[in-house]
């Protein structure tokens, strides 16, 4: 058996009763997991496909929705060494809670629906006929009112007491005219217990001041400055509180 010195003694298990497979499941398997959990009634197609996860477009009765998917073995990590299924349905709750955490405290994100082991489900974003661009490939009618909707996007975030840690027009997608932040596979919770507040704080400010960067660069194509400074002001009155850091 290939790689069993990686795998703990539960996933030996599960490998010998037939639990879970070795090969990464393909497309028909992970559409059967998402039915079979209840994600969803239908799985369509595959709208995305990162570095760890893949997206599917997907219909629960008459509504559409996604369903994020971590994958269980091929991912981009160095090594390639297999993953097991505790893991990603550990990130899978990370970015599950985080995007229930945005979204409640009033954050521009997909709706989230439920987590089952590796994969969530969230609001689609996007008509019938296709899905929302991302930024980076969506041409803006207004940029300029689309710079002030993002740069109160990346606030209403961070009022929420999230900060992105992978900001780019890459994780927002272009909706109904507006900014949909996306991807919060990595984001930080700045009043989360655990490390030191200012370890915390320094840590989201500087992921802060790296998307706010990216956005900038993003809007000099048309020609807009985004204040990188001011946005960063806003962002440490909201999450920094206490003037730790
Ligand atoms: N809620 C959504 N509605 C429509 N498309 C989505 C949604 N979430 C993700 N996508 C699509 O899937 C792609 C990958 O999603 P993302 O969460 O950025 O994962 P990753 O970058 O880790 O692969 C996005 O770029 C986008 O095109
Ligand atoms: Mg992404």
């Amino acid at each position: 058996m290939p790689n069993e010195e990686y795998l703990d003694k539960s996933v030996h298990w599960k490998v010998r009763s037939g639990l879970i497979a070795f090969a990464e499941p393909a497309y028909r398997e992970v559409a059967e997991a998402i039915v079979e959990c209840g994600l969803a009634t239908e799985v369509g197609q595959r709208l995305g496909s990162g570095k760890e996860a893949d997206v599917y477009l997907c219909r629960e009765g008459r509504r559409l929705l996604v369903v994020k998917a971590y994958r269980l073995y091929r991912t981009a990590h160095r090594g390639g060494r297999p993953i097991k299924l505790e893991t990603m349905g550990q990130r899978a709750l990370i970015e599950h809670d985080l995007l229930c955490y945005a979204w409640q405290g009033g954050a521009r994100v997909p709706e989230p629906g439920r987590r089952v082991e590796n994969m969530f489900s969230m609001q689609y974003l996007g008509t019938p006929a296709s899905a929302a661009p991302m930024l980076q490939h969506a041409w803006l009618d207004d940029p300029e009112a689309f710079l002030r909707a993002t740069v109160a996007g990346v606030e209403a975030l961070a009022e929420a007491g999230v900060v992105h840690s992978d900001l780019s027009p890459f994780n927002i997608l272009v909706h109904e005219g507006q900014p949909w932040i996306i991807d919060l596979a990595s984001g930080i919770r700045v009043d989360r217990l655990g490390t030191p507040a200012w370890v915390r704080l320094s840590e989201a400010l500087t992921a802060a001041a790296a998307g706010a960067r990216a956005l900038k660069r993003y809007f000099e194509r048309y020609g807009l400055t985004l204040d990188v400074e001011d946005l960063m002001t806003r962002v440490r009155a909201k999450i920094d509180l206490f003037r730790v850091v």
